[in-house]
């Protein structure tokens, strides 16, 4: 992608990226630190000593890799720039206007997120092995169970075997958890061990070439009461309704109604206390949100987004059931 790419959403003469995933995004290059400055002649992406080779190596055609202190004698040259102010401290920002007096910046927010939203033929196939490791986790957690595991013994044989089916690491960190733990949509793995008659949650994801999965399931480790079965099946058919639902240009206020509406028809609206889902790529949250809070906008082709709807009964116990839905 060039400046001339975006052109249409920025009005000066260049444009300084600063956020990690939107780099890695524009350039292939993962760097810690990195700047990339985006003008209608070419991109330049200014790296520190530590990351150089590394970024010769993997940056993308057209993009030049430059060291740091190459960027001050470059960039004091432009007159006006737009940044990513969601994504820079007020520090950074404030120094940058100390050091480049004649420099105009300008605000803006979310324009390479945008892009980001519509997937390429190889972000999707990364996103989908990702999501196939993912899948492969899951489905032996039954089996893991039979060991009575702790939460964080469960975790760490589940990122473990993620790493052995060739993950570089987890999207985020493993929720595992056990009984009344279940409660807390975003629990974070415990020594407490499963006992018979736990329900149990995971919501995991294997991260593969920087792309992301997510995906949630609950099992038993007995018979479920007959509240949990039928807060189960009413979590899956609200899932179930609302995927059915995807496809490009439908509104995500809409798909967030569909679930809720289920949700409501079995008595359990009032215990879904987030949004239905949301965007994933190079970050597990990205694009859009799909909550009846965030704004009303349409899914695009080939957008990749997760379905989560769930029922938590505070210090009871609780069921989020997420899939990933490719646009
Ligand atoms: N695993 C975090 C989420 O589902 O959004
Ligand atoms: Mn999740
Ligand atoms: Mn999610």
């Amino acid at each position: 992608m060039s400046l001339c790419d975006i052109r249409n959403s920025i009005h000066t003469e260049a444009f300084l990226v600063s956020h990690p995933a939107n780099i890695q995004y524009l350039t292939g290059v993962n760097a810690d630190g990195s700047l990339l400055l985006m003008r209608s002649h070419g991109c330049t992406l200014f790296v520190y000593a530590l990351e150089e080779e590394i970024a010769k190596k993997n940056v993308q055609k057209g993009v030049c890799v430059r060291l740091m202190p190459a960027f001050e004698k470059i960039f004091k040259n432009i007159r006006s720039c737009g940044i990513e102010s969601d994504r820079i401290s007020i520090e950074t920002f404030m120094n940058w206007k100390r050091k480049y007096k004649n420099t105009k910046f300008v605000r803006y927010v979310g324009i390479i997120e945008r892009f980001r939203r519509q997937k390429s033929p190889k972000e999707l196939q990364n996103i989908r092995f990702a999501l196939s490791i993912t899948e492969q986790l899951l489905s032996d957690v039954a089996k893991q169970m039979k060991r009575f595991p702790t939460e964080k013994e469960l975790a760490w044989m589940l990122e473990c075997q993620a790493r052995e089916l060739g993950a570089d690491g987890m999207a985020f960190e493993s929720i595992v958890a056990f009984g009344s733990n279940t409660s807390r949509p975003h629990h974070r793995p415990t020594d407490r061990r499963l006992k018979k008659g736990d329900i149990v949650q995971v919501d995991i994801g294997a991260r593969y070439k920087g792309y992301c999965a997510d995906r949630s399931e609950v099992y038993f480790a007995a018979k479920p009461t007959s509240l949990q079965q039928r807060i189960y099946d009413a979590v899956r058919e609200a899932k179930e309704e609302a995927k059915a639902a995807v496809k490009f240009g439908v509104m995500t206020h809409t798909l967030d109604q569909i679930a809720r509406k289920v949700l409501r028809k079995h008595g359990f609206e009032k215990y879904f206390c987030h949004g239905l889902g949301h965007g994933v790529g190079l970050e597990i949250h990205e694009g859009v949100s799909i909550s009846s809070k965030g704004p009303d906008i349409p899914l695009l082709k080939n957008e990749v987004i997760t379905i989560e709807p769930g029922v938590y009964i505070p210090g009871k116990f609780g069921i989020r059931l997420e899939d990933m839905v490719f646009v």
